[in-house]
């Protein structure tokens, strides 16, 4: 078991990269509650001259909204104290406008015992802190004391979650597969699939440099390949002999069918030629691995032979060849020789290149902008405050506040990556005013997306946000990207409805 965790993943981990200080929420003030009284006292008086009428909440709601946060986001102060006696707010039937809103904002605050920058979440491996993690994070030695979250490896101490982490495709390691995983015990599976609890993927934006201009194609062969091994549990060996076949000239630097010198830069070399075979040694959903990666930087179009949801991974639609079993081989190979012939239409394929790819491109692989270590730590931290959050004094918080024949609904939404809840409110379960809702939310707050620092500056885009999707907390990232909509309205009222203080997760792009 344990060479499964080892290995590869070790191998990439530092080469993946962290968001800077400015692609991460600022840290969390570690005031004590003492030293807020003078804020309570305030909001104390804010309430009453709200009760009496004389403050239109509504129009210092951004006010109340920041400084709200900043109790909620505090450890130790009982919402008994933030609500400073004012309780009678809740009976008011002559409030001001904004004041659902203020009452639920003050009755739904609620206090987990955990302070994660006191305490951070510990995960049993080489010692590291995650300084960049929107969560407080450290890999701690095993030799501590105290009992970690979390360890890799099947066999950890009772109260310490077990972490199956492996890049390797499931095919050859059926362990790694994501219910066998689960069936042999593992609490938390890492893999390349994006049904596992914290996916980890090849890509990131630091050690590709996808937006690298596209280069003079100089070579008479019009595809190149790099395959270590002929040996394959899929059919990649007879799909070269069929191309060859079919008179696809091919030069070959890997051991496979070598007809070059393989001692090159793998990336340079590609770039001089229009394809590049990125066949995969095996045919596994989501797992794809830097022949393909690679291959993009280059813009040389990849011929794939891998994952059979490929074009869930294409910059742009038309951007890859798919051969998905050996009869597909005559078809790709026409279209690569008619590519290759006529340069409008092959240019076409590297259109991507100039104008960037597409947003759902960027939305599946943004997701590498946090280290694969901190969002194992980010899926922990929630799941020990959804714990917390079955016992009775969570679930007496109201969550909607309805007021003649408006009601509205208390929700928490956070960006994709970051551990913080922001706290919103509807009044009106539509799609349409939960986006609107979450794009003013996160504009006053000058939020900035986590992957800002970490894609190219050519598709960093501007200021303003997009909202790509806005799902359910605990969704996985299969679900979230691929297979999970509200399909309608009501869908997303019943969702409101039965779930009280709904938890979501946006994705920018
Ligand atoms: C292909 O596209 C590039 C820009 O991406 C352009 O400079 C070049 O002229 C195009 N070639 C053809 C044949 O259209
Ligand atoms: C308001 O919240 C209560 C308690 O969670 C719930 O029973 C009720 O259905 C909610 N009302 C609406 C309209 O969502």
């Amino acid at each position: 078991m344990e060479k499964l965790t080892s290995g590869r993943y070790n191998l990439r981990g530092p080469r993946e990269t962290l968001p800077t200080a400015n692609g991460s929420s600022p840290p969390h003030p570690k005031k004590k509650w003492y030293n807020l009284v003078p804020l309570v006292v305030l909001f104390v008086v804010v309430a009453e001259i709200a009760f009496l009428g004389r403050l239109d909440i509504a129009n210092n709601s951004a006010f109340v909204d920041s400084w709200a946060d900043l109790l909620y986001r505090s450890p130790g102060i009982t919402s008994e104290m933030a609500a400073g006696g004012g309780d009678d707010l809740s009976q008011g039937i002559e409030m001001g406008a904004g004041s659902c809103e203020e009452w639920l904002q003050r009755e739904d605050m609620v206090v987990y015992s955990r302070d994660f920058n006191k305490d951070p979440i510990r995960v049993a491996d080489s010692e590291k802190e995650w300084k960049a993690c929107s969560v407080g994070c450290r890999f701690v030695s095993s030799s501590e004391k105290k009992k970690p979250d979390a360890g890799f490896g099947i066999s950890q101490p009772v109260g310490t979650a077990s972490v199956l982490r492996s890049m390797e495709s499931a095919e050859y390691y059926i362990e790694n597969n994501v219910a066998q995983a689960r069936r042999n015990g593992y609490d938390i599976v890492m893999t390349t699939s994006l049904s596992s609890d914290v996916p980890v993927g090849y890509f990131s934006w630091a050690e590709y440099d996808i937006m690298a201009p596209v280069e003079p194609k100089t070579e008479k062969a019009i595809a190149a390949a790099f395959i270590s091994n002929c040996e394959a549990r899929n059919f990649r060996l007879q799909a070269l002999e069929t191309l060859e076949k079919a008179k696809i000239e091919i030069d070959s630097y890997g051991n496979c069918h070598r007809n070059h010198d393989g001692q090159v830069d793998k990336v340079e070399t590609l770039k001089r030629y229009k394809f590049s075979l990125a066949f995969e040694n095996s045919n596994e959903e989501d797992y794809v691995t830097e022949k393909f990666f690679q291959s993009l930087v280059a813009g040389s179009v990849p011929v794939v032979i891998g994952a059979p949801n490929i074009q869930e991974f294409a910059p742009s639609p038309g951007s890859l060849l798919h051969i998905k079993d050996l009869s597909d081989v005559a078809e790709v190979s026409k279209t690569m020789k008619y590519l290759s012939e006529n340069p409008k239409a092959y240019n076409e394929t590297l259109r991507w290149k100039s104008e960037g790819p597409s947003d759902s491109f960027k939305a599946l692989v943004d997701m590498a902008a946090v280290h694969s270590s901190c969002r194992l730590c980010v899926h922990l931290a929630t799941a020990i405050q959804e714990k917390e959050e079955k016992s009775p004094s969570f679930k007496e918080r109201p969550c909607n506040c309805t007021r003649g024949s408006e009601t509205v609904h208390h929700i928490y939404v956070r960006e994709r990556g970051r551990f913080k809840m922001e706290s919103l409110f509807l009044r009106s379960l539509t799609l349409e005013a939960l986006e609107s809702a979450v794009l003013k939310k996160f504009n006053s707050l000058k939020h900035v997306p986590i992957w800002k620092q970490e894609r190219p500056d050519s598709i960093r885009g501007g200021n303003a946000l997009k909202v790509y999707r806005i799902y359910p907390l605990g969704l996985t990232q299969r679900q979230a990207l691929y297979t999970f909509r509200f399909s309608s309205d009501s869908d997303l009222k019943a969702h409101v409805e039965n779930n009280p203080c709904a938890k979501f997760e946006v994705i920018f792009v």
